[in-house]
């Protein structure tokens, strides 16, 4: 196995790191460093280094800019009670995101030299690991495409990079369940597409129908299927849950859903407490009828940034539809606090789920 040869320069202007009082906005400040790794056809990712973080220079005729040949991961690093930091299953970050190259045709990064970036860029960063409850270190990864070339094909040239950001909540609701526009004109991604890609693409692709739901005093958008408009994929930018009867339901994978890492996880711990888990299609109609009979239970969301968002209320339409009794159910409460036990180190999960950055 070789390994990658980092070089390192220290920045010189170091900034402060927020304290543990100071409130943690998602996604607003970053560490003082970053990693980036170069690739070029016949040399293939050269030139690892860890560097001041500061902005990039890049032509403007660049590949990104024009075709958003783009590709990014997330996934955080915790600071457990007895100062450890922690990962949560950073080896199925790295599996999708070389699953996400291998669709936009950016070429693979070997899986122990991505888990090394992670790990060297977190190493050195490791101040800036928050410890209050609900915080954490979220990890950036991303690839841009960099020729300067405007016709369209995949570019010869990527930066890879990796970003850090100290974050508390990803949602202002927190904990508190959230109001859902559930969307009938725009579509978020069809089978055969990029869905199930963690790709940009995606995500410009849901702020149209994220504006109309704010606009309306809604805080996310559940997505249906790009083809009859009736199956439910995804919520705002995370996985769903219901818990009907019971019986825990998700939409299965089927091309246009993102294979989610907490996702998997909360269908393994369901599984580990003796729910009967569904993967299969769920129409809106469904949900719709088991409020109405009250067999709806409790319906959430999962993913890196919010890990369980729990959903109080849908509206589809004119009809609004109340969820339980419209606060946070039992067994999201229990995922909530296992999934984060767990990458705290305050609970022992299945084997391989934490990894230490030592
Ligand atoms: C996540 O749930 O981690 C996401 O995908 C949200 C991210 C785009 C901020």
């Amino acid at each position: 196995m070789t390994l990658l040869n980092i070089r390192v320069e220290k920045t010189e202007t170091p900034k402060p790191i927020p304290g543990e009082e100071d409130p943690l906005v998602f996604g607003t400040i970053f560490t003082d460093h970053m990693f980036v790794m170069d690739y070029e056809e016949g040399k293939g990712w050269i030139d690892a280094r860890i560097v001041p973080y500061a902005p990039l220079s890049l032509e403007p005729s660049a590949m990104v800019f024009h075709y958003g040949q783009e590709m990014f991961e997330g996934l955080k690093a915790y600071k457990g009670k007895d100062g450890r930091i922690l990962l949560f299953r950073p080896d199925e970050n790295i599996k999708r995101a070389n699953h996400t190259n291998e669709r936009i045709c950016i070429p693979e990064i070997p899986e122990e030299d991505f888990m090394q970036a992670i790990k060297a860029i977190v190493k050195m960063e490791r101040l800036w690991v928050p410890s209050r409850e609900g915080t954490s270190l979220y990890i950036r990864p991303f690839i841009i495409a960099t020729d300067p070339f405007l016709g369209v094909r995949p570019s010869h040239t990527y930066k890879f990079l990796i970003i850090l950001s100290p974050v508390g909540a990803y949602y202002p609701e927190g904990l508190n369940p959230v109001k859902i526009w559930i969307e009938d004109e725009y579509v978020r991604a069809v089978r055969g597409g990029l869905g199930e890609a963690k790709a940009g693409a995606n995500y410009v692709a849901s702020l149209k129908a994220q504006v109309k739901a704010h606009e309306e005093g809604y805080s996310q958008v559940l997505w249906l299927d790009g083809v009859e408009r009736k199956y439910i994929e995804e919520v705002g930018a995370m996985n769903i849950f219901f818990k009907m009867k019971g019986t825990v339901i998700t939409p299965a994978l089927n091309g246009s859903i993102l294979p989610g890492v907490t996702r998997k996880s909360c269908i393994e711990l369901c599984k580990a407490w003796g729910y009967p888990v569904e993967e299969r299609k769920v129409s809106a109609e469904e949900l719709f009828c088991a409020a109405k009979e009250g067999t709806l239970e409790e319906v959430w969301g999962t993913g890196t940034a919010a890990v369980i968002s729990p959903v109080g209320h849908l509206r589809k339409g004119d009809v609004v539809l109340q969820v339980g009794d419209g606060g946070i159910g039992s067994l999201s409460q229990k995922l909530y606090d296992t999934v984060t036990g767990i990458q705290l180190g305050k609970i022992k999960g299945p084997e391989g789920w934490v990894v230490e950055v030592e």
